[in-house]
């Protein structure tokens, strides 16, 4: 049985927001702040909400690191390069500080969740001002008021995972496409995760909170929403009413033009969640539907819960019901012990699902997670080998992907100028592949039909359809 999660109460919410008020008004409070983010889409989208409070005390976002009078790192700790990378740069805002003493530095996000994380850069980050975990977010404003006023350095990193805090002001990075959160936390322990230990458990948002929210994003103009979560799948507080295919139905009936969904567990990918797809004209033709591997036995040892044979069946099934849907997925190779063989069962997956692409990683050992104790430790020079050889297969897989898709037609959602290219826009279509046309700034925002011409490398060409 789920644990039902507990809401920060409306008295926790008002104090903050008195203690944002209080921020504002003092004298020495930072002028302007600078996020930097790492990691996935729900660290993208916490770092909305941190940025949503800092405006709400009165600061300005400030483009550039070095013109900030607050920098704050919102960090991830999925792989050790994630953690590397953070630690690097925070070390490099020491230098700065230097010059510019009345610099605050601040610590977020995952990295700081794990215990021994947060007690090394308490004493050995002697720099960073300000530090707290996942849980506590929405404490953001209290604990500046404390940073401020008491002048000492303020750590605050709690265990109250099951806590979920509604009505936090957002600060949307993109006008036409919005992240929403649907559920926090995972329960399934993949044996080489650190997610559910700095995450938390699975805890679902209210239907009727997500509802309100997406309206509000619709009428505000936007056009694609994202719903976020570690494994959207199983949202839902456990009762048959709220159940995450009759999330899709209503979003889809509430007239949102795009709706898109990250991430899909392949164990939990049901029958009705797969018919809600083909049923609904807005949910985008694309899923992530990470695999980690195609053998059976290390798929076992990652305690991932479903078989080769399971996750082919679940692809056949989704191809029948929605024929043009784009497949992407992520894989981890040299779990420990993996063989050459093993690893063989990876790139032949490859080759028999026809991926439009996949996230290809090394696996890193986590602290505290269970594959991290398991012998047969795979040498940095085999896994490169590993890890391009399977690029290899997937970026032969993508150019049939796109080779099979010229001379079809996309509705592209622009998001911008061509870097490359002038006179040219691109977006992404349904797929998720993003194509490339010609166009100027006026066509930022719309959904545009676009015939595809060509295939480079990564992105499509096409040309815009006369309506
Ligand atoms: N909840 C999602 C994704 C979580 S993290 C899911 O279940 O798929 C994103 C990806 O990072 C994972 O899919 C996995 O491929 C990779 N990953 C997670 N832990 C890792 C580790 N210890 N080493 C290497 N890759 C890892
Ligand atoms: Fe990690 Fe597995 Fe949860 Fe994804 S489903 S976040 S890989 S434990
Ligand atoms: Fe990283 Fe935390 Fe996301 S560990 S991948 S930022 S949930």
């Amino acid at each position: 049985m789920r644990a039902a999660p507990v809401f920060v109460s409306q008295e926790e919410l008002k104090a903050q927001q008195d203690a944002a008020r209080q921020v504002s008004a003092l004298p020495n409070r930072p002028g302007s702040y600078h996020i930097v983010t790492y990691g996935c889409q729900m660290n993208a989208h916490d770092s909305e909400k941190l940025a949503g409070l800092l405006s709400g005390m009165g600061m300005t976002e400030a483009p550039d690191r070095r013109e900030a009078d607050l920098v704050l790192f919102n960090t991830c700790c999925i792989r050790d390069n994630a953690e590397r990378r953070a630690l690097g740069n925070i070390t490099w805002l020491k230098e700065l500080k230097a010059q510019k003493p009345g610099l605050i530095i601040g610590v977020c996000g995952c990295m700081v969740q794990q215990p021994a994380m947060a007690q090394k850069i308490l004493r050995q980050y002697r720099f960073v001002d300000l530090a707290f975990g996942t849980h506590n977010l929405h404490c953001l404003p209290s604990l500046l008021l404390s940073l401020l006023t008491q002048r000492s350095r303020v750590f605050s990193v709690t265990d109250d995972e099951t806590l979920i805090a509604e009505g936090l002001p957002v600060k949307r990075l993109n006008a036409y496409h919005a992240y929403i959160t649907i559920m926090y936390g995972c329960d399934n322990y993949c044996s080489y995760c650190i997610v559910p230990y700095v995450r938390g458990r699975e805890r679902s948002r209210r239907m009727d909170d997500i509802l309100r929210e997406a309206e509000g994003l619709v009428k505000s103009g936007v056009k694609e929403i994202m719903l976020l979560g570690q494994n959207v799948n199983s949202y839902g507080s456990g009762s048959a009413t709220e159940t995450f295919p009759i999330l899709l139905r209503k979003l889809d009936a509430i007239g949102v033009e795009r709706i898109r969904f990250m991430t899909s567990h392949p164990k939990d990918l049901s029958d009705e969640l797969i018919q809600a797809m083909a049923d609904c004209p807005h949910v985008c033709h694309h899923l992530h539907l990470p695999v980690q591997s195609g053998d059976n036995e290390i798929l076992r040892q990652m305690n991932r819960r479903y078989t080769r044979e399971a996750y082919l069946d679940r692809v056949r099934r989704l191809r029948q019901a929605v024929p043009d849907i784009g497949l992407t997925t992520d894989f981890i190779v040299s779990f420990p012990g993996e063989t050459q063989a093993q690893f063989e069962r990876t790139c032949d997956l490859v080759d028999e699902v026809g991926f439009d692409a996949a996230f290809t990683f090394i696996y890193s050992p986590r602290e505290g997670t269970r594959a991290a104790a398991l012998p047969g430790r795979i040498e940095a020079a085999e896994s490169t080998r590993r890890i391009e050889t399977l690029i290899r297969h997937v970026e032969a897989s993508t150019e049939r992907v796109h080779q099979s898709l010229l001379g079809t037609e996309e509705l592209v959602l622009v998001e911008g100028l061509s870097k490359r290219d002038e006179g040219m826009v691109s977006g992404k279509g349904r797929r998720n592949i993003t194509i490339t046309f010609p166009g100027d700034a006026r066509d930022i925002g719309a959904i545009l039909p676009v015939t595809i011409t060509s295939c480079a490398a990564n992105t499509l060409r096409g040309q815009r359809k006369e309506r």
